[in-house]
């Protein structure tokens, strides 16, 4: 029997600043957890500007100094099938989150706010694109990936051993 699975994706606008870091910041955390099993991980954007490109030179620099490799990652845009492959969806800001719902319409109860949904915090990871900031955007998300990944471990619902699993 194949081990039941969390898929989560990580949503932004471009796909190249803060859902790649997220995406390799939550799957290094659950490596360093021993879960990498337990989940399927993935990223992408609500925007197709950027598709097929390697993350934005910032967030590969920040990762690297973190020991996080995001460099082979390529850009995607959501797609509507989405909705059925992940189990959740976690937009980076509001907008991200507006969007997908609309996307995704009846099927959008598995879209959250990433900060909201990890932390309880109303607060968005800011898009650095123009402004900068991405320091502060890699510590946003290791903190929030840290929690979300012992929030599901303590829920019970992973099961590294291929264990039952319960719903999120
Ligand atoms: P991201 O950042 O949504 O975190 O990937 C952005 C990347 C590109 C653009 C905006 C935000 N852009 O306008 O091209």
């Amino acid at each position: 029997m194949t081990k039941p699975q969390t898929a989560i994706l990580f949503v932004c606008l471009g796909n190249i600043c803060r859902s790649p870091l997220a995406e390799g910041v939550f799957r290094a955390v659950v490596a360093e957890r021993g879960l990498s099993d337990c989940f399927v991980i993935d990223s992408a954007g609500t925007g197709a500007w950027h598709v097929g490109s390697a993350p934005d030179p910032r967030s590969i620099a920040v990762a690297a100094r973190y020991g996080v490799a995001i460099e082979e990652q390529q850009a995607r845009k959501v797609q509507l099938e989405d909705f059925d492959r992940f189990d959740l969806i976690l937009g980076m800001d509001r907008s991200n989150v507006e969007d997908l719902q609309r996307l995704g319409g009846p099927k959008a109860a598995k879209v959250h706010l990433f900060m909201e949904y990890a932390l309880g915090s109303r607060r968005e990871v800011p898009d650095p694109y123009y402004g900068g900031g991405f320091e502060a955007v890699y510590r946003m998300i290791r903190e929030a990936s840290e929690t979300l990944v012992d929030r599901l471990a303590a829920r019970g619902s992973l099961a590294p051993s291929g264990q039952a699993s319960s719903t999120i």
